[in-house]
């Protein structure tokens, strides 16, 4: 199989990330690839565009061969992280320390980032359990968040370790506090909190190698300043995290009106399209990744039909994560 297995589309709210990569689950199975397609948009806007509900786990898209989905609703995803969580600690601990370790999740699970953390721990499992797939897309959720999260697993791990550390060392104390001078036993052997510690961190670890080495990120950008100015930001924090960017597609292209067509429409139109190809030529001469393709705007929402227009215009490269 050529290229990367994990394409990640990214990029701002509302460029067109879900289209983009719908499409792109197209164009991979019209190559003959077997393709799941991972969303996170708690809209389920990967339902709409294939006009069918999707859930956790994957699923055929009718009419489309070879191509699953799964969407994955983080807030569920939170709730589903606490009970595991919850679940795991309560076999090994006492009630109340399961009661008082609950209280402390609930509000762990509402501090920012936490929605992340749990999204972050399912594409991990995704990852883990797709070796049926050639490729497996993931539309990435609109709060840049995830890319972000998505790019710190050897940070993460860091920060494990340095737990790990501390857990190791309070156990230390705590068993000398218990039984006076005498050696400490290695009570941190069976220890559930430094288990799951060690966990997270194999996770991290995992995560990291998996996307450094079979993943690759797509960008989609609009083609004005700010998109602009967002896509460059985006590319030069994916790579400085030793990350490959593939590439970028520029959605929401103006079309040209045809040279006889006149009136304010047309002469709007022409002035936009000008500024477009002009952010076009900025964004092919200053990013350090190719623009992969160009996406015209439609006059409707972007399914069905057009769908398959749009994924004929993504080029092979798209769909390996800008491998040539
Ligand atoms: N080329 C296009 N022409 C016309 N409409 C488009 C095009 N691309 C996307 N759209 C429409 O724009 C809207 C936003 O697109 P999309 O949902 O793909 O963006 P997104 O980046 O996934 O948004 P979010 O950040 O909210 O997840 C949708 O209604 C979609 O149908
Ligand atoms: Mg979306």
């Amino acid at each position: 199989m050529d290229g990367r297995t994990f394409v990640f589309v990214g990029g701002k709210g509302g460029v067109g990330k879900t289209t983009v990569s719908s499409a792109l689950g197209l164009r991979c199975v019209a190559d003959g690839d077997r393709t799941l397609l991972v969303s996170t948009d708690p809209a389920h806007s990967t339902g709409d565009v294939f006009d069918q509900g999707f859930g956790d786990t994957p699923q055929p898209v009718e009419g489309h061969e070879g191509l699953d989905a799964l969407e994955l609703d983080p807030e569920e995803e939170v709730e589903r992280h606490r009970k595991q969580l919850r679940r795991e600690l309560g076999t090994q601990l006492s009630a109340p320390m399961v009661n008082e370790i609950d209280l402390q999740l609930e509000m762990a699970h509402r501090t920012p980032g936490a929605y992340e953390a749990a999204l972050f721990d399912r594409f991990v499992e995704v990852m883990r359990s797709t070796e049926e797939y050639d490729r497996v897309v993931f539309d990435t959720s609109p709060t840049g968040g995830t890319l972000r999260l998505l790019a710190l697993p050897e940070l993460l791990e860091g920060w494990i370790e340095r737990l790990i550390d501390k857990r190791e060392r309070s156990i230390d104390l705590y068993e000398k506090a218990a039984i006076g001078r005498q050696t400490p036993r290695r009570v941190a052997e069976g220890d559930p909190i430094l288990a799951r510690l060690e966990q997270r961190r194999e996770k991290f670890a995992f995560a990291g190698e998996t996307l450094r080495e079979e993943s690759s990120f797509v960008l989609v950008m609009n083609p004005d300043t700010l998109s602009l100015r967002e896509t460059s930001r985006a590319i030069d924090s994916l790579e400085g995290y030793g990350l490959t960017v593939g590439g970028v597609v520029v959605n929401k292209v103006t079309p040209e009106p045809d040279p006889h067509e006149e009136g304010t429409g047309a002469t709007y139109l022409r002035a936009r399209c000008e500024s477009e190809r002009e952010r076009i030529r900025q964004a092919r001469e200053e990013l350090e990744a190719p623009i992969l393709a160009e996406i015209e705007s439609r006059v409707r929402d972007v399914r069905g039909e057009l769908l398959a227009d749009v994924a004929s215009k993504l080029d092979r490269r798209t769909a390996v994560g800008g491998a040539e």
